[in-house]
């Protein structure tokens, strides 16, 4: 008889954030030979994958109904992607109204397989309530977080206590992860910053973080060595296993998301890059999400010309623009900037999208000034590429925060964008990442060590399996074993 294929289904919150690593770790799940994927969600989102997804590829996408306007979101709103960011509560509230759509969907997959269930539900850290869902069958359960381990772990800890609301000063501990060193006002999203616990975000992750120790474990994308702090933190709250799995990363740079004006092919970058000496490149972009101030940006423009550096920088229209409309330079960097590094052979100013892995990977780029997303960090630190941070949102603040002070590979630069930052400062961490300081070379030798940490840890041969494998074949044996323990209990 041939062997059943166990059934993985896999749901991400409906954010390009989200659903990329997800997909990166479906891709990386299917390589396994005896598992297949169900990857779910939203009409919208499942047709965008689609194209994406390798033609050898056999995961089955499934989508589950949604209706916006029933949420107070704009009609055919199925992604962060272009929302504004007020709105994004609604499209989380919304989200748990495809409870009853997803336990039909399950219940179906069961039916098909002549009831037989799915092996696991992965399910994404703001879908709590899939728990539920999959126990009810009893199935599997596991969270997969595309953040890192320090990061979720304050962003958790922050929700959960509020620890800004019990004291008058701009500079506090969180009670529960004082490990993590005291944390500014500076460094909460607006939304943290103004949660009272009674406000929709509060009652959104009022409702949703009580509901992941009841999962069956935590996967990271992330590297056991190099996060240490964060996870501890997880297996003592959860009480359930972590595994570190990490890096997982979509290895295609997926150039459609950009649509047709993606900025430049890869091979145009590597010749430029090929032009430029050893470690002579700042590589900047904040994500495909963020953009600066129009104030920030030419203060980050001029400073860029007077460090006398190489650059490729990754630009968007400055906040209070459509973040996808044209790129005006004259009006938004300073008067003949562009021409200027043009007749200097200087910089690349790439529109909207650049191909950051081959980028990373380039041995002429010496430092990266980055929104420390934390894929972001992860292609980085896998090149060994230090670190500018200039975080923007969500956890990104916690992520420069532990790339600074714990492993040592970052300088931080500035804070969100309401940050009052100078060029001469600017200049300054520029200098002291490229012009060969002494902490500038520290940090460019533990980036590199932090590189070959990454190497060893997806390490599979000749008997020898890295952290991030093991963890892997951790979290598939405990789904196998809770299936095999069903199956006797029903004998
Ligand atoms: C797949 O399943 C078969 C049969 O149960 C087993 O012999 C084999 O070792 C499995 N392969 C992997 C990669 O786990
Ligand atoms: C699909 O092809 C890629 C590239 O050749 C390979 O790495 C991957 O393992 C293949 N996937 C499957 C499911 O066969
Ligand atoms: C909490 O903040 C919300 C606004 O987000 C406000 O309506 C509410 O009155 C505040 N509650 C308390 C107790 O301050
Ligand atoms: C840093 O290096 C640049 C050339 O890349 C040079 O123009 C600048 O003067 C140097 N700064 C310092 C402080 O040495």
């Amino acid at each position: 008889m041939e062997q059943r294929r166990e059934n993985i289904v896999m749901f991400p919150f409906m954010a390009q954030g989200h659903i990329i690593p997800f997909l990166a770790l479906a891709l990386k799940i299917e390589q396994r030979e005896n598992y297949s994927i169900t990857f779910v969600n939203t009409p919208q989102n499942i047709n965008k994958l689609r194209p994406s997804l390798p033609p050898n590829s056999s995961i089955r996408l499934l989508e589950i109904p949604f209706c916006s306007s029933d949420h107070g979101l704009p009609p055919d709103s199925e992604n962060t992607d272009g929302l504004p960011y007020h709105l994004m509560i609604h499209l989380l509230e919304g989200s748990s109204s495809l409870k009853p759509s997803f336990t039909k969907l399950i219940s179906t997959l069961i039916d098909e397989q002549n009831g037989h269930p799915p092996l696991c539900i992965v399910a994404d850290i703001f879908l709590g309530w899939t728990v539920d869902v999959a126990h009810q069958f009893g199935i599997f359960h596991a969270l997969f977080s595309g953040a890192g381990g320090f990061g979720l772990a304050c962003y958790h800890s922050i929700w959960s206590n509020l620890p800004h609301r019990k004291t008058d000063s701009d500079e506090f501990l969180l009670p529960d992860f004082p490990e993590a060193g005291s944390l500014h006002l500076t460094q909460l999203t607006s939304t943290m910053a103004a949660a009272n616990g009674t406000d929709p975000w509060s009652v959104f992750q009022g409702g949703n973080l009580p509901k992941w120790p009841s999962s069956d474990g935590l996967l990271f994308n992330t590297v056991e060595e190099l996060d240490q702090i964060g996870l501890l933190y997880f297996r003592q709250k959860i009480g359930k296993p972590i595994w570190p799995i990490g890096p997982i990363l979509l290895s295609i740079d997926n150039r459609d998301r950009a649509g047709k004006e993606a900025g430049i092919t890869p091979e145009f970058c590597t010749q430029w890059l090929n032009t430029k000496p050893l470690n002579s490149v700042l590589y900047i972009s904040f994500g495909s999400q963020n953009t600066i101030s129009a104030k920030q940006m030419m203060q980050l423009a001029t400073a860029v010309e007077a460090s006398g550096k190489n650059f490729i920088w990754v630009v968007r229209p400055p906040l209070g623009f459509d973040i996808n409309s044209e790129f005006k330079a004259d009006e938004w960097l300073p008067e003949g900037f562009k021409q200027r590094m043009e007749d200097q052979n200087r910089g690349l100013l790439v529109h909207r999208w650049a191909p950051q892995v081959k980028i990373l990977s380039h041995h002429a780029i010496s430092a990266f000034l980055s929104h420390c997303g934390w894929n972001s960090v992860l292609e980085s630190l896998s090149q060994g590429v230090p670190m500018i941070g200039w975080a923007m949102g969500a956890e990104q603040f916690y992520n420069v925060k532990l790339l600074e002070e714990k492993i040592g590979v970052c300088v931080e630069v500035a804070r969100g964008v309401s940050f009052e930052v100078r060029h001469g400062d600017i200049v300054e961490k520029i200098e002291l990442v490229m012009n060969g300081t002494e902490k500038g070379k520290e940090m460019r030798r533990k980036a590199c060590e932090v590189r070959e940490m990454i190497r060893d840890a997806v390490k599979d041969e000749d008997g020898f399996k890295g952290s991030s494998v093991t963890a892997m074949d951790e979290f598939l044996n405990a789904a196998l074993l809770m299936r095999k323990k069903k199956q006797m209990g029903a004998e």
